[in-house]
């Protein structure tokens, strides 16, 4: 039987990153059936929705999908629902994908490109598990009004309801907790508990949930202490366990330790690991058709398909390892290039990973 891969390539330079991921995974001796749809900008463009039924049908039947990324200068001008981020956030909320997976993996190789002491971050080697569906990114009410009370009572405000259900909490707390298990079984639970009844609630829920996994050891921190601590001393996390808002922000944050966001992949996971994969970085339309993005990040996303959802983990380290020759023989891409190496455009990098594989 072949496996369904869905494939979304999006906008700005998410064509371009994700062709260069498909040419990989052709040159896996697996059967894969690639299909493509529009999603983001693109597929606003060609069915009027950024989530087009379609689309949305592609991925609901496949085994996995492929995004490369979404948003476009043009699109920003859209009515919020329109908007090309709705394309991720619908595909979270409509397969169920509750649960993000931001490895960080300082490869030896690029130790130079990163704008912290090679001291601080060489070996690093993190993982940040966000929840994706509660949070101000879901929380009702939400809007605009007229301010009801307070001392600028009937002033216009802008308003979102940060909210976490416990079996929201938990269902993340169990793969964070499992993720550790397989590390060095420690794991910090990020939140702003000294100040927000929602995360002193998420807390509560991680001590518990904590009974299950004695051999991890569970630490909490706050997010500004966690924000500061990730450039001073990286190396002091493993896993990291946190909600939408604080994740999405702390794994930007995280993926800079490396030295560029153009090499990190993602996992969108439901819960019969089934799955998203998608770069950690966004479309980046002021480069887009020039040939230069990291082409890297999508095809270590692609890799992690294989063994999150494809349940293919020996082609998942062959497609590591060839990513890692490609740097250990000088080639890089403009984000992670210094004096010395050779530079190489999104195509090249791509046919440099295939003829690794090839090998
Ligand atoms: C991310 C992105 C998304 C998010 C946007 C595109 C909705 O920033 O995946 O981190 O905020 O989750
Ligand atoms: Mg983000």
């Amino acid at each position: 039987m072949s496996m369904k891969i869905a494939i979304l390539p999006g906008d700005g330079i998410g064509p371009e990153v994700v062709a260069q991921a498909v040419k990989v995974l052709e040159a896996l001796n697996a059967r894969f059936e690639l299909q493509e749809a529009p999603v983001g900008g693109s597929g606003y463009a060609a069915h009027g929705h950024p989530l087009p039924e379609s689309t949305l049908d592609l991925a609901r039947m496949a085994d996995a999908v492929l995004l490369g990324a979404v948003g476009d200068w043009q699109y920003n001008t859209l009515e919020r629902h329109l908007r090309p981020e709705q394309a991720i956030l619908g595909l979270r909320k409509q397969l169920g994908l509750f649960v993000n997976l931001r490895p960080t993996l300082l490869y030896s190789e690029l130790i130079g490109a990163s704008s912290l002491k090679p001291e601080v971050i060489s070996g690093l080697d993190l993982l940040i598990i966000r929840d994706l569906t509660g949070d101000v990114y879901f929380g009702e009410p939400r809007g605009i009004r007229q301010s009801p009370d307070g001392p600028f009572e009937g002033c216009s405000e802008g308003f979102d309801t940060m909210r976490y259900s416990e079996p929201e909490i938990v269902r993340v707390a169990h793969v964070a907790f499992q993720a550790a298990q397989k590390r060095s079984k420690r794991l910090c639970s990020v939140d702003k508990a000294n100040v927000l009844e929602t995360s002193q609630f998420w807390r509560n829920a991680m001590i518990k949930t904590a009974e299950a996994y004695p051999d991890v050891e569970l630490k909490h921190m706050y997010v500004d202490n966690a924000a500061m601590q990730l450039v001073r001393a990286p190396k002091e996390f493993d896993v990291i366990v946190t909600g939408n808002l604080f994740g999405d922000i702390l794994s930007d944050e995280a993926a800079m330790l490396s030295g560029s966001i153009g090499m990190l992949p993602s996992a969108s996971l439901d819960a019969h690991g089934k799955g998203l994969y998608e770069p950690s970085h966004g479309s980046a339309p002021d480069i887009a058709g020039k040939d230069i993005a990291n082409p890297l990040a999508t095809i270590l996303s692609a890799a992690m398909m294989l063994r999150y959802s494809l349940n293919l983990p020996e082609e998942a380290l062959r497609i590591e390892a060839a990513v890692k020759q490609v740097l250990a023989q000088g080639l890089r891409t403009t984000d992670i290039w210094e004096a010395g190496k050779r530079k190489v455009g999104t195509c090249e990098m791509g046919d440099a990973v295939v003829s690794k594989l090839k090998a």
